[in-house]
């Protein structure tokens, strides 16, 4: 693994070594313990789109592991003028360790891992996100204690984090189960890859299908960045797709509820279910923190 793009670059056996990686540091951190494994590495940090949690995760694991972190709006960028993605991901390369990314178009992610000479990890782009799946296996493994064998049901919107989620799944022998309206449904490449790995993947419309004996109920909003000019469209179609008691009530006793963040409360999900007794939500914001590090050694340790 030199790139992390999609969550598929990585195998099942990389996955848990990150994970436990991850467990690692942040019972260290928990302790105490300095951990400055990327001492004088330096990583650039691209944003084309807002954020609060992987720009701040990765902010802070840079710093805690003895690195620096560089914040750059696309707009400061020669890039947001015209210079090619081929031209800045050379000359980034002459200078920082890594390149992370959050982009409109997963294209130019691709782009970047053509022409850099360092690692590049995807911060989302319109088609993953798999940063945010590291966390969540991490949290599910906190909870549940395993992740094969898992129930995973998706209510709503087939986005970006729900791609990730899907080969995610998959890929560590979960059953997953989307439920989302027409025209909603996750990047068909992304769910066919996913069977041809031998993954199970069902998509049904109606919601209580897929939370049926669910562990694990996973939602995001419903008007992703970039697809505010669809608001009420959205609203409407997935009305019927909220993350609330009454779905609650047909997963497993012990379902965990899980949510990426930024939350819309009383559409996605219900303000009860957010803060109630099954969501996991917050565990699964920090865990960011500590899968993004093992990530970092992982890609950058030897760069
Ligand atoms: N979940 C997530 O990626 O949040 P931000 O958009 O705040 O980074
Ligand atoms: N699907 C959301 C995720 C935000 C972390 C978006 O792309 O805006």
């Amino acid at each position: 693994m030199s790139n992390l793009l999609s969550i598929s670059d990585l195998s099942l056996d990389e996955i848990i070594e990150l994970l436990d990686m991850a467990d690692e540091l942040k019972a260290k951190r928990a302790s105490g313990m300095v951990v400055e494994m990327l001492k004088n590495k330096s990583l650039a940090m691209i944003f084309e789109k807002s954020s609060t949690r992987t720009r701040i995760s990765f902010e802070v694991a840079m710093n805690e592991l003895g690195g620096h972190p560089l914040y750059l709006n696309y707009r400061d960028l020669q890039l947001g003028r015209g210079e090619t993605v081929g031209d800045t991901a050379q000359v980034m390369s002459r200078y920082v360790h890594g390149i992370m990314a959050r982009v409109n178009s997963h294209s130019t992610l691709e782009e970047l891992g053509e022409y850099a000479n360092v690692p590049v990890i995807n911060a989302l782009s319109d088609l993953e996100h798999p940063c945010q799946l590291l966390a969540d296996l991490m949290t599910i493994r906190e909870y549940k204690g395993r992740l094969e064998g898992l129930k995973f049901a998706w209510i709503g919107d087939g986005n970006n984090v729900c791609n990730s989620a899907i080969l995610a799944a998959v890929i560590t022998g979960m059953q997953m189960s989307v439920a989302c309206p027409e025209g909603y449904e996750p990047d068909k490449d992304i769910v066919e890859q996913a069977r041809e790995m031998g993954g199970s993947v069902e998509i049904v419309s109606d919601p209580k299908d897929a939370a049926g004996n669910a562990d694990i109920l996973y939602t995001d909003v419903w008007i992703s960045m970039g697809d505010e000019g669809e608001k009420e469209q959205r609203l409407h179609d997935l009305g019927p797709y909220q993350i609330n008691d009454a779905l609650l009530d047909v997963a497993k006793d012990d379902v965990m509820v899980l949510h990426c963040l930024p939350a819309h409360r009383g559409e996605e999900i219900t303000n009860e279910v957010l803060t109630g007794p099954h969501s996991a939500i917050l565990d699964e914001a920090e865990n960011r923190l500590h899968a993004q590090k093992a990530l970092l050694i992982k890609l950058m340790g030897s760069t």
